[in-house]
């Protein structure tokens, strides 16, 4: 039996991760949080201190990720990274790495091998594009640039940290254009996703959209 996916891609801050852990929770599914992979692999190169041109190198790196989740934490090697991998300067630096076509393919199995039974949800850019294509449900989750700066500052201050609203804002427009312009796995919609536009959908809303989307779709295969 085919194990089934629901891909949820988007650009920064639109809602991605929190609704799908809440989708997956609710339908017992797991999840795969596919942006940690680069950000851990974007820590990893600028920990080791190598040159983050050096494409060979960097995909070494992530094609042998020492790293494992934990219910909504993540760890590389034997030290727990949640909360340092969350920081914009390396959500920049993913989103540069997540340009080189070999960086990309070398996390490809490490994503894949998510897909476990009962079912997996899945959130990232690519993710109904490339990693996923044959998922059951992908959705394309969106919100206007100013809602989503805001929830980002809400969401840092949140953690103690307080960042420029101006400069947050420009970070994520350079990073949402970086991610859309590039060649491979650029962050489109899939031809067969269904673009829901969050702005002004609360999280419970948005989760309880999709759950119907899905259930929906299962009833017509079965
Ligand atoms: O994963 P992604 O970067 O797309 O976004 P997120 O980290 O899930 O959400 C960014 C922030 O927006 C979080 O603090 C969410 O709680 C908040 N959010 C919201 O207020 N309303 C929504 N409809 C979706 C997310
Ligand atoms: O939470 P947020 O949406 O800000 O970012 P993320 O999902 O943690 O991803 C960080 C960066 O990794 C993105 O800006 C993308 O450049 C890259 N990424 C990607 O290229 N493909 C994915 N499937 C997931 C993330």
């Amino acid at each position: 039996m085919n194990i089934p996916v629901i891909t949820i891609d988007g650009p920064t801050a639109s809602g991605k991760g929190t609704v799908a852990q809440i989708l997956a929770g609710k339908l017992h599914f797991h999840y795969l949080d596919s942006g940690a992979l680069y950000r851990l692999t974007a820590l990893s190169v600028m920990r080791s201190g190598i040159n983050p041109d050096d494409t060979g190198q960097i995909a070494s790196i992530a094609s042998s990720l020492p790293c494992h989740f934990e219910k909504q934490r993540i760890f590389l090697e034997k030290e727990e990274v949640t909360d340092a991998i969350r920081t914009e300067a390396i959500g920049n630096m993913a989103s540069k790495i997540a340009a080189f076509p070999v960086v990309r393919r070398a996390l490809i199995n490490l994503q894949t091998g998510f897909r476990k039974a009962p079912g997996l949800v899945a959130d990232g850019r690519d993710m109904g594009t490339v990693v996923f294509p044959d998922a059951e449900l992908k959705i394309f989750l969106t919100a206007s640039v100013d809602v989503r700066a805001e929830r980002r500052y809400k969401q840092l201050l949140e953690k103690g940290i307080s960042d420029n609203m101006d400069s947050l804002r420009r970070d994520l427009i350079e990073r949402d254009r970086r991610d859309t312009e590039r060649k491979e796995a650029p962050l489109v919609p899939a031809v067969d996703a269904v673009t829901l536009d969050s702005s002004v959908m609360s999280i419970d809303e948005t989760v309880e959209r999709i759950f119907r989307l899905f259930v929906q779709k299962s009833n017509n295969c079965s």
